[in-house]
């Protein structure tokens, strides 16, 4: 049996990754890791709590709020709230910036942007969610921590990371050394090293995307996904298509299969659907950092000017290959 390494021991041995090594991010990190042991026990059993369906609100997005979404958000927040490492939370689930000025807060150093449920479409009919954080480090100094200090480019996150509550659990992140991914062993309740290292593939075969929209999709997506669908043995196209309807599912695939990850702008989202700051940014860091690329269709996601914190971008994640492809029809037709 080879040795097991918890995500504990292991954020506490590689301890010195961290430009500011002093423990705080490896409290933050375990905070967000015990959240998520939380959701994913009712995750797991959504069908027998009454967590399942809407709330009948909608959300700062206009989207159907389903109670796993509040019940996550406020797993998340309460988290980080007790865990004394957070000055600040953006999450999708709520309209206003959370500013934590406890006691045990007051010198916390990191804001967390969050999107506490991913794939929501997908928990009654039991397909997998996810989680999504990103991490930054606070640049002001005065009190009360400023909403700039979470409207700062990806290229500045210091962590990002997602959870998969899928056919296991995994927790997957990088605080800009590499990609590690953790399986929840259930007997035990820890998330243990499963997947060191990860590399995603240059290139793949499967393409994500979803094309309900194809008629409002820009010319270059549209060029793209027929190149795809055309008989090439020497480029192994046709290629296949996958979507889940969760970004974290489809890209967790494409950072272990290869592929590409594409939701453009489309009449019903003129900027994109994925929300920058707790989707596309901590989404973009991980693949950057497996060796992947994550593009607007014209540029780097991480390099973008975050103006809200609710902001919208249309992405092109996954191997770096098929995203360069893409990008060369965009630039082309669009
Ligand atoms: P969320 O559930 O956090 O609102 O995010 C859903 C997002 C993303 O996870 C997924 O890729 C996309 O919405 C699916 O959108 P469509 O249903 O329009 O394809
Ligand atoms: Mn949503
Ligand atoms: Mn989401
Ligand atoms: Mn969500």
């Amino acid at each position: 049996m080879s040795k097991v390494t918890t995500l504990g021991q292991f954020i506490i041995e590689r301890q010195a990754d961290f430009p500011y090594a002093k423990g705080e991010l490896s409290r933050l990190l375990r905070d967000i890791g015990i959240a998520s042991k939380i959701v994913n026990r009712e995750v797991n059993k959504a069908g027998l709590v009454d967590i399942l369906g809407e709330t009948g609100g909608t959300n700062v997005q206009g989207e159907k709020v389903k109670k796993l979404d509040i019940y996550a958000n406020e797993q998340f927040i309460s988290a980080l709230k007790s865990g004394g490492e957070c000055c600040m939370i953006a999450s999708e689930e709520n309209e206003e910036l959370i500013y934590i000025d406890s006691e045990i807060s007051s010198e916390a150093k990191y804001i967390v942007a969050i999107d506490p449920l991913d794939g929501s479409s997908n928990i009654d009919v039991n397909v997998s969610v996810g989680t999504i954080f990103s991490v930054y480090r606070r640049r002001s100094t005065d009190v009360p921590v400023s909403p700039d200090d979470v409207l700062q480019p990806g290229i500045r996150q210091v962590a990002a990371g997602y959870v998969i509550y899928g056919s296991s659990t995994m927790l997957v992140y990088t605080t800009g050394c590499g990609v590690n991914g953790f399986t929840l062993d259930p007997s035990i309740g820890e998330f243990c090293l499963s997947h060191p290292d990860l590399k995603m593939p240059e290139s793949g075969t499967i393409y994500s995307v979803n094309e309900g929209y194809y008629v409002h999709f820009p010319e270059g997506v549209k060029k793209y996904i027929k190149y795809c669908q055309v008989e090439d043995a020497a480029s192994n196209r046709p290629y296949t298509s996958r979507y889940v309807g969760s970004a974290v599912a489809d890209i967790h695939r494409s950072l272990i299969k290869g592929g590409i990850f594409i939701y453009p702008s489309s009449a019903h989202v003129p900027s994109g659907k994925l929300r920058l700051l707790y989707e596309a940014n901590p989404l973009s860091f991980i693949v950057e950092q497996a060796g992947g690329r994550a593009s607007d269709g014209y540029g780097r996601i991480m390099e973008l000017k975050a103006t809200a914190i609710h902001q919208r971008t249309p992405v092109f994640i996954g191997s770096s290959a098929m995203v360069k492809k893409a990008e060369e029809f965009m630039l082309r037709y669009s």
